[in-house]
């Protein structure tokens, strides 16, 4: 049987009146049942793709399809989702029970029929003790957990989530984000979250679509987005990338040669790179700064440069060490702390990275 996809976005953009052009091309398949995060910069179209999915705002060219059905042109009644916005906006003279009951009492529900789904719905998010409090006598993550069952009442097909931990401090984030995507999984409902926060994201989402300037960069598995950034935006914007900027000296199979900072790296070409690999062309390319060596071994890999150590960089159990390879060129090394590190400000260190780490990016 061919895939069931829940979402399906094709050829989508948006040009809002007076010209911004806030999302370009948008192309995505989502999978029953999926978590999928897109995450980017402020103003990159993220909640406008989202509004789009929902129904809220019009669709300039392309289609959106629901559940199979096309839904470009149905207004958000017509369509099986349901969104939970960045305030969520909880009716504040209401009961955390009634707030909850909301879509179903619109739906001409009766009130025994409506007890006990919202009774199973405050259940699963925690909130049963909390049933006849107002949210104002609420923490701020207990009134996101009212806000997300209001929103998943109806059991929509897909649940549209704009920056729903936004704006929760850090420790409830954290929490937070296990919960969700806890009752995501029990629920089995899609979601579709829209974030700026790398770690959200990443730690979350079966599937990362990355955005920037209402352009998909890239669309993979937390996993794929951080070992293999496919643009030289994505390996700027998510995990530790080390950036070089050369020019083609030589081609040898899947491998070239590229002149950087007045040294030639052996880089790899991805299979799906989209443009011909040509001598004399100007390239990116990426290494990971967990990929970086210093000290032995060394010696026996093909790509090397010498640095002065500037300082190192804590956080949690990885430190991360920082080396000027040219004027205003720093090179970032990621270690565990546990790595003893084996010298001092102001040393000139050797620096190494195995042939197959050095990654050509696209434009
Ligand atoms: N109603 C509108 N009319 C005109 N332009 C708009 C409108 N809404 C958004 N835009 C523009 O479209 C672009 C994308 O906006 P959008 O709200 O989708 O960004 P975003 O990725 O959600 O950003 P943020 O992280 O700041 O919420 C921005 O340049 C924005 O200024
Ligand atoms: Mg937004």
């Amino acid at each position: 049987m061919a895939t069931q996809y829940d979402v399906v976005l094709t050829g989508v953009h948006k040009t809002y009146p007076g010209g911004a052009q806030a999302v370009i091309d948008f192309n995505a398949e989502i999978e029953h049942g999926e978590f999928v995060a897109m995450l980017g910069p402020s103003g990159c179209g993220k909640t406008t793709t989202l509004r789009m999915i929902g129904g809220l705002e019009e669709v300039t060219q392309g289609t959106i399809e629901i559940a199979g059905q096309d839904v470009t042109d149905l207004p958000p009644s017509h369509r099986d989702t349901s969104m939970m916005f960045q305030s969520f906006a909880l009716f504040p003279h209401r009961t955390v029970f009634e707030n909850v009951e909301f879509s179903l009492k619109m739906q001409g529900r009766s009130k025994a029929q409506r007890a006990p789904p919202v009774w199973q719905m405050l259940e699963l998010v925690g909130l049963a003790e909390f049933a006849e409090r107002r949210p104002a006598a609420l923490s701020g993550g207990q009134q996101q957990r009212v806000a997300l069952a209001r929103a998943l009442i109806s059991r929509p097909t897909v649940l549209l989530l704009d920056e729903p931990l936004g704006a929760l401090d850090y420790n409830l984030r954290q929490t937070m984000m296990v919960e969700l995507k806890k009752i995501q999984r029990e629920l089995g409902i899609t979601f579709i979250m829209v974030t700026h926060s790398q770690q959200e994201a990443l730690s979350m989402a079966d599937k990362v679509i990355v955005m920037s300037d209402a352009i998909i960069q890239q669309t993979g598995t937390s996993r794929e987005i951080y070992e293999r950034p496919r643009t030289k935006f994505v390996a700027q914007f998510i995990g530790k990338n080390n950036l070089f900027h050369g020019v083609i000296r030589s081609l040898s199979g899947s491998m070239v040669f590229v002149e950087s900072i007045g040294k030639v790296f052996f880089v790899k070409v991805p299979d799906e790179l989209e443009y011909d690999v040509t001598q004399g062309a100007e390239v990116w390319f990426s290494v990971r700064a967990d990929r970086m060596h210093t000290g032995e071994g060394t010696a026996g890999m093909s790509n090397q440069l010498t640095g002065k150590y500037i300082t190192t960089e804590f956080l949690g159990s990885l430190e991360t060490d920082v080396f000027e390879v040219a004027p205003g060129h720093f090179v970032y090394l990621e270690r565990h702390r546990s790595q003893p590190r084996g010298f001092s400000a102001g040393d000139e260190v050797m620096l190494a990275w195995p042939s197959g780490d050095g990654v050509l990016l696209h434009r």
